[in-house]
């Protein structure tokens, strides 16, 4: 695991960027995996302005969101279809047909989150997923269990996850209380993974993280640990308990 602490959210975020930046040049075609979250957004901005700046080329990529509230419109403000095109898809050359995400909207559920698993397969698997973490050690909406579904799958959310995302909602109350999201196994089949995180509220689930030698499901990220191609990008202030 490659860990590598900057002086700041900006540098976190350009160094992000930067990494996924390299695969789409090596990698036209590449499926990226991305997150939504108060973490990722400094990335995305990077990656536009690489895109408007450097002519950085989505015109093949292909990319997906990992998660998505169940109960709320496809185009509800708060929900990450809707944030992936505003933060990033409507402001880069990338073909909007080739992004795509869990349907939580379907009827069938069940049958939606098998459908996903198998366009991801079809889509030949994913080859950089950036990922934030929840300050319980959430991985897209895998929640601490005893169990960890491999799957993408239904996820209820916890009290402290709905209350720390209230705050991009006017009110607790309107928060969805479930998920779909992508299970561990496409996360961890992911070719490279690149994981964010920023501040202080992050620096105790941080060390938790880095310093746990054991793999723990009530800390679901601790599953990264045994992945071949990863990279933590943390500022300081996420790094403040680790050493
Ligand atoms: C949500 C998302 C995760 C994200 C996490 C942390 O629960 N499903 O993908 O990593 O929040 O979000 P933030 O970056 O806003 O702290």
């Amino acid at each position: 695991m490659k860990i590598i602490v900057t002086k700041d959210y900006k540098e976190m975020s350009s160094q992000a960027a930067a990494l996924i930046a390299k695969e789409i040049k090596e990698n036209p075609q590449a499926l990226l995996a991305l997150s939504t979250g108060s973490s990722p957004m400094g990335t995305y901005e990077e990656m536009i302005r690489l895109h408007k700046e450097e002519g950085l080329d989505f015109r093949q990529i292909r990319s997906l969101n990992m998660d998505e509230y169940i109960g709320l419109d496809k185009n509800h403000p708060q929900g990450y279809n809707y944030f992936m095109n505003h933060y990033l898809y409507q402001h880069v050359n990338i073909d909007t047909k080739n992004t795509f995400g869990p349907d939580a909207v379907n009827q069938n559920l069940n049958q939606a989150a098998l459908d996903f698993d198998q366009k991801i397969k079809d889509e030949g698997g994913i080859d950089l997923i950036l990922l934030g973490i929840g300050r319980d050690g959430h991985i897209a909406f895998n929640m601490p269990s005893n169990e960890l579904s491999l799957a993408t799958h239904i996820q209820k959310l916890s009290k402290a996850t709905i209350k720390d995302n209230s705050r991009f909602f006017d009110d607790v109350n309107q928060v969805p209380v479930e998920a779909m999201t992508i299970g561990i196994e496409n996360i961890f089949k992911s070719k490279k993974i690149v994981l964010v995180a920023s501040g202080d509220s992050k620096s105790e689930i941080i060390a938790k993280f880095i310093h746990s030698e054991t793999l723990r499901t009530d800390v679901p990220a601790t599953l990264l640990k045994l992945h071949k191609d990863i990279t933590v990008i943390v500022d300081k202030a996420a790094a403040q308990d680790l050493s």
